[in-house]
């Protein structure tokens, strides 16, 4: 007989999130996701469940009526918009500037699809004229890209003049939209994307657990008139459409209290307002941006495409970068997170994300990170900002 393990009471430590996520959670959201369970089939639950599918299509700007939250982390809703969309023999075009396009390939691959890759380096966008010559090469039938990139801390701009080369050679877009759901300006059906997924747990400032995922009629066609069927019986969308849609004829058992916490989530995205929100979201970023430039740290990510929900900064020549870490950590209690990939070492990744996304985490932050460069004897003299 194996003896009880040590019950004592865990006492989760206080931190300021302005890592890659998860962010801070809301506190209209944290006591939204303290109430109590009802079933999936209680009328109560299914209006929750409408309530998210429509302040879903807002905060996504779409009027897309397969809109819904995937059971699962953002990965999941990855692997179900890939799985249901891409059929073996497929050919799936994704992007090698940063880490999450490389995961796209990656699940492509095991959905049987063809992949082939359009080429920036890491922490530049994609260019459309090399989407266009990669579209003439290979002919893909979905086009995936990262509409924020959370390895590099680079937004993806001219998303229509790619959605338009996409839809010229007739193939569907899938945007990944995790680091940008309600923090950046997107707009889904304006845009010509087909398909696209969010994340609960960035700047929707929720746990994770139901990740916002949604596709227009163009796409539900590909997915509903496939030859095979979709790979995960669990992620196929066709079936899950089956309880979130008319039928409501039960799947598998919702994440009862993750529904709870996405939709108090996304009311307090519609109470503030898109616009607003996006506008939080550069305004708090811009001062971080300009804060640690004073100290003399350089943005890895030009203006131009700097993404305000996910900052890279360069990590100064003699500076170690985990010491910097650890001692935000141990002496203000504020999480920050290195490099990922082939930027691992040379960034640190500071997010400023939905309820993270506040000015006095941005001044907490400065301060502590201006003691921190100190201690490694780092020159914090005022140092010009750029234009
Ligand atoms: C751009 C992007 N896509 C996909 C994911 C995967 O999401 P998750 O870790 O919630 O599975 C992440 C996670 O950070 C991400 O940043």
């Amino acid at each position: 007989m194996r003896s009880p393990p040590d019950t004592s009471e865990f006492d989760t430590p206080s931190r300021i999130l302005m890592g890659p996520g998860p962010s801070m959670i809301a506190p209209r959201v944290l006591r939204a996701m303290s109430t109590q369970a009802l079933g999936y089939m209680d009328p109560a639950f299914l209006e929750i469940m409408d309530d998210i599918q429509e302040l879903l299509r807002y905060t996504f700007q779409t009027d897309n009526e397969w809109t819904l939250a995937t059971s699962g982390t953002g990965t999941a809703a990855m692997e179900t918009a890939i799985g249901n969309l891409i059929e073996p023999g497929d050919t799936m075009l994704v992007p090698t500037n940063g880490y999450f396009g490389d995961r796209m390939g990656k699940i492509a691959r095991r959905a049987g699809g063809d992949v082939v890759t359009v080429d920036a380096p890491w922490g530049e966008p994609l260019q459309p004229a090399d989407v266009a010559a990669a579209f003439d090469e290979h002919q893909p039938d979905v086009f995936g890209f990262i509409h924020a990139e959370t390895s590099t801390g680079v937004r993806q701009p001219n998303v229509s003049e790619m959605t338009d080369i996409a839809h010229d050679h007739d193939a569907l877009v899938l945007a990944d939209c995790v680091t940008s759901l309600s923090g950046v300006e997107l707009r889904l059906d304006e845009w010509g994307i087909d398909a696209a997924y969010g994340s609960p747990q960035k700047c929707l400032s929720c746990t994770p657990g139901a990740t916002p995922l949604t596709m227009n009629d163009r796409a539900r066609e590909k997915v509903l008139n496939r030859e095979t069927d979709t790979g995960s019986w669990y992620l196929d969308l066709d079936l899950v459409m089956e309880y979130w849609g008319d039928e409501r004829n039960y799947h598998h058992t919702a994440p009862t209290t993750n529904f709870y916490g996405l939709r108090e989530a996304l009311r307090l995205v519609a109470e503030e307002g898109l616009e607003n929100r996006w506008e939080r979201h550069r305004e708090v970023a811009g001062e971080l941006r300009e804060g640690l430039q004073r100290l003399g740290l350089d943005p890895a990510a030009e203006k131009e495409y700097w993404l305000p929900s996910l900052n890279t900064i360069e990590v100064p020549d003699g500076v170690d970068d985990t010491a910097v870490i650890e001692f935000l950590m141990q002496e203000y209690d504020i999480e920050i997170a290195s490099g990922l990939g082939d930027l691992e070492g040379d960034v640190w990744r500071i997010g400023c994300m939905g309820y993270s996304a506040r000015r006095q985490n941005v001044a907490c932050l400065l301060t502590a990170m201006e003691d921190a460069l100190e201690a490694q004897n780092f020159d914090v003299g005022e140092t010009p900002i750029e234009a």
